[in-house]
């Protein structure tokens, strides 16, 4: 198959790309570069030994998208083309509502246009809310009140694409709802590059590591959790990149939406984050203390049950190989894909 990604030179984009290539598919990456950069590309190139068209472009240029669309057969995208940074969402809210529903608007435009029906979108474990739903979170539950402009985007454009499959019945969504994911290909060659401060705790950890920054802080200590620090369930990158191959898979064989969650369904704290980090690579983590982050919730972690019955999928690396894997990526490339 032919796979539109947008937003694919990002880095849950480039891992995935990874993933399709080594399948035997075709990636046509569309990127306007505003949070990553083409060399990201290249190295995907350079692992797997196939070529990939890319196109610098912003997806809401619906004029652009269409000759894109025109120009290549695509049988499905992938919408990984959002601003993520919760507090900048909370400071930007318009900047955040334009651009992450404008794409999803736009790429279903391009998509009835030209008659491509399969749509796989990156959402978030963010959509279940701040307290109606009781972790393990179940795709079953209802999306909950979001906490920043950032999360209330998601669950917009989940129900977005939701009306436009019970409209078109040619269509098929396929909803990620992403938990927490960390580590890098195993080569070291691709990883997540953030600009500026991390906002998340393993880029965080990483550049503390390679001498980037003094010292992590550890949002809260006074949490009703076993060691007082929040809770998360992390998940490698190439498991995720793994788990929409096989979304993409199932959109083609069905019609309507579906929605799976993309975790481990184990939940590790952040200091257990922090000590895992330091022991998987012999590495000492500087940290304090601080108080709470504004809208953190203690602890959710997913019910994974769904994917691994319906798709097949199943999550195969460690928190070690996620600890080692980030690691190998940050030495590497101390400072990113910039040289
Ligand atoms: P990322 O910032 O690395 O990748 C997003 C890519 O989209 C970037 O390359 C950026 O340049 C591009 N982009 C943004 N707006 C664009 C536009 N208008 N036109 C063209 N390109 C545009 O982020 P990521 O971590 O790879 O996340 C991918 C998707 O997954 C995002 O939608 C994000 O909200 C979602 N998600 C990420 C996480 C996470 O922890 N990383 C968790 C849940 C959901
Ligand atoms: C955050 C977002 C979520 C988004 C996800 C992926 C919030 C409230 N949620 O999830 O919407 O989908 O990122 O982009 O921002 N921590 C520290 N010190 C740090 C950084 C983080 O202690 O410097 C802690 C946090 O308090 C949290 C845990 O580490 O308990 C994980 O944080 P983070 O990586 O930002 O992910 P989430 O908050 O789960």
């Amino acid at each position: 198959m032919k796979i539109l990604l947008a937003g694919g030179a990002g880095y849950i984009g480039s891992h995935t790309a990874v993933a399709l290539l080594e399948a035997g598919h075709e990636v046509v990456v569309v990127d306007n570069y505003c949070n990553s950069c083409a060399e990201s590309i290249k190295r995907v190139e350079e692992l797997t030994g196939k070529s990939v068209v890319s196109y610098e472009a912003d997806v809401k240029d619906k004029a652009k998208m269409l000759e894109i669309f025109q120009a290549n057969s695509i049988d499905c995208v992938i919408h990984f083309a959002g601003l993520k940074a919760v507090g900048e969402s909370v400071q930007k809210p318009i900047l955040y509502y334009r651009n992450n529903i404008d794409t999803t608007l736009t790429l279903l435009e391009c998509m009835a246009e030209t008659g491509v029906h399969n749509f796989v979108f990156s959402s978030s474990a963010t959509v279940y809310g701040d307290s109606s739903n009781n972790p393990p979170y179940e795709e079953s539950m209802e999306r909950g009140k979001c906490s920043n402009p950032y999360g209330w985007t998601k669950s917009m454009m989940e129900q977005i694409l939701q009306d436009a499959a019970v409209a078109n019945k040619e269509l098929s969504v396929v909803l990620l709802r992403y938990f927490n994911p960390i580590g890098a290909h195993p080569s070291g060659r691709i990883g997540e590059d953030p600009q500026g401060i991390p906002n998340n705790l393993m880029p965080y950890i990483a550049q503390v590591a390679v001498g980037r920054r003094d010292k992590l802080t550890i949002f809260g200590d006074d949490y009703p959790t076993p060691d007082g620090t929040c809770r998360r369930d992390y998940i490698h990158v190439m498991d995720l990149a793994a788990g929409h191959l096989q979304a993409v898979e199932f959109a083609v064989q069905n019609k309507g939406t579906e929605i799976f969650n993309l975790g481990t369904g184990t939940p590790y704290s952040v200091l257990e984050i922090v000590r895992a980090f330091e022991n998987s690579n012999g590495i000492k983590v500087p940290f304090e203390f601080g108080p709470r982050r504004a809208g953190d919730l203690p602890a959710f972690w997913a019910d994974a049950s769904k994917a691994r019955e319906v798709l097949g999928w199943r999550t195969t690396y460690t928190l070690e190989d996620m600890c080692k894997d980030t690691w190998n990526w940050q030495k590497n490339n101390p400072q990113g894909y910039r040289k």
